[in-house]
């Protein structure tokens, strides 16, 4: 697969992997790369830009990451995000210094138009700051392109030798025209075709598994969500009936889920295989209710299940998962904080028999997930489902787990995602499901006192699904499924709707 190529050098920023992403949306194929690879590594590459990330450091401490200032004399466009720009002032003998106060956030900025990252957009916009150094002399050959009211140096360039640096970040979506920045950056200044699109992604990632997997044999774990199936679909490409699709209904599914997942699945010419294992999930999880050993309990039972069906299937080496790019970040890579860990992420335990993981979606996002699917050619309705996490409705149920919890949790569930449907906004409203909490509070039905169960209702909008807002549910709909719920499942007494974003909640309760 020849096409143009982008390489981001990595100095530990949050945005690494997005930066990668919108150079990707903008048709130019970009893959991400610790600070610390060689230049001969690079030449070889034969990138047509680099673009380096921001990071949490100070260029000016002896341990922060540096570069080679010969990258810059490689005749190959440069760009620096953030930590990226201070180091390319620092490096070529400008200086960087603390500022007094930091510069966070929505920051209005002035554009020259006359800079090629600016060309055809406007001279005055919003551009997101996170900094506390700044660039307070340019290196000789430099010229400031943007300014704010707090920042001299919002952006520079060495025209000459086609070296840009910009203070804030292009890649979130708060910076207006952010993306166009990069676009001009790409086309404008690398002189970017636009050759790369899903399908040579998968092409390419065809030709990677066959390399990576061999004449070896792989088991998917297949939950039937999207992230599961578009991996299926990817590996099923690259190695026909080698790959074993297991289907674990922990018992912790949706209301007819095992069934429908067993259905579509059974039908493909796949190796697919049902194992109904929810006794003994069940019965590893009664009486927990911390969320971390929830998740770490059923993390591992996976596997034992999988360890089993692969002994039955005899010769396999290889296990594939479903992971994506959020779920990677938000078990900690490297320094990055740990908010969750996700049973599919990490590695095995070291007695696990497998030879090696295969995550062929690790880089994606999730929409970019569905692009995927839809140019594997996979139905749109199975490409469309609302994310469900591994976990299932362990992690939705409160506290400790019983099947009678889990069977309140169901009935109230598929009337929320029904009338939601009904009602036309089931793919407005990106994530919604019903929590069962552990909390019972004093109501009153006919004549009687009732001592039950609160529900709380979620639903989210989203793209990336690392930040989400409360979905605006018309109160009538709200209205109309509190009171079905209430009236058609037991033991629920009282219904809430959470108005929380993420951060600062997460999208699931636990
Ligand atoms: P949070 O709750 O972390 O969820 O804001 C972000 C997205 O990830 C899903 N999620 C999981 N998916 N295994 C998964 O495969 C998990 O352990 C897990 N935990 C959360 C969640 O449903 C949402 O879409």
């Amino acid at each position: 697969m020849a096409h143009q190529y982008v390489m981001v050098l990595d100095f530990g920023g949050q945005y690494n992997q997005l930066i990668a992403r919108r150079v990707r949306d903008c048709g130019v194929f970009c893959e991400v790369h610790p600070y610390r690879i060689s230049l001969e590594e690079i030449k070889a590459k034969n990138p047509i830009g680099i673009i380096f990330t921001g990071g949490p450091n100070s260029v000016y401490l002896n341990d922060s990451p540096k570069i080679d200032p010969a990258i810059f004399e490689l005749g190959i466009p440069v760009l620096g995000i953030c930590y990226g720009t201070q180091l390319m002032a620092y490096s070529l003998g400008g200086e960087v210094a603390t500022a007094e106060k930091r510069e966070y956030g929505r920051t209005e900025t002035e554009f020259k138009p006359s800079c090629a990252l600016f060309k055809g957009l406007p001279e005055k916009g919003i551009t997101w700051m996170s900094h506390t150094d700044y660039i307070s002399k340019l290196p000789e050959g430099f010229e400031v392109t943007a300014y704010t009211d707090v920042c001299p140096v919002a952006a520079m360039q060495n025209k000459e030798k086609k070296l840009y640096g910009i203070q804030y970040h292009p890649e979130v979506s708060h910076t207006e025209n952010g993306i166009a920045m990069l676009k001009n950056f790409l086309y404008e200044v690398c002189g970017a075709v636009g050759d790369w699109s899903m399908e040579n992604y998968a092409a390419t990632s065809v030709q990677h598994l066959r390399d990576q997997i061999g004449e070896g044999t792989a088991l998917l774990a297949l939950s039937g969500g999207v992230d599961s199936s578009v991996a299926a679909a990817l590996l099923s490409k690259a190695i026909g009936k080698r790959l074993h699709c297991i289907f674990v209904d922990h018992g912790l599914m949706r209301k007819n889920e095992g069934d429908e997942v067993e259905s579509v699945f059974s039908k493909m010419d796949i190796n697919f295989v049902r194992v109904n294992a929810k006794d003994r999930f069940l019965a590893k999880l009664a009486g927990v209710s911390d969320p971390e050993t929830k998740r770490k309990i059923i993390g591992e039972e996976f596997i034992r299940v999988f360890e089993e069906e692969a002994k039955k299937i005899g010769a396999v080496n290889f296990l594939a998962q479903g992971t994506i790019y959020p779920d990677v970040i938000e078990s900690g890579t490297g320094d990055a904080a740990v908010i969750k860990s996700h049973h599919n992420v990490g590695g095995l335990p070291d007695y696990v028999d497998f030879k090696e993981i295969v995550e062929p979606l690790r880089l994606l996002f999730k929409d970019e997930v569905r692009t995927l699917g839809l140019e594997l050619g996979l139905p749109e309705f199975l490409v469309w489902r609302q994310p469900f996490p591994g976990p299932g409705l362990a992690i939705r149920v409160i506290g400790d787990i019983t099947e009678d919890k889990l069977d309140i949790l169901r009935d109230a569930d598929y009337i929320f995602r029904e009338e939601l449907r009904l009602a036309g906004i089931d793919r407005d409203v990106h994530q919604y499901f019903a929590v069962l909490t552990n909390m019972r509070s004093v109501g009153v039905m006919g004549d009687g006192r009732t001592y039950d169960y609160t529900l709380a209702l979620r639903g989210v909008t989203t793209t990336d699904f690392m930040t989400a807002d409360w979905a605006r549910i018309p109160y009538d709909l709200l209205e109309k499924i509190s009171n079905r719920i209430v009236n058609e499942v037991g033991h629920i007494n009282r219904v809430v709707y959470d108005i929380t974003s993420k951060p600062p909640a997460t999208i699931e309760w636990e």
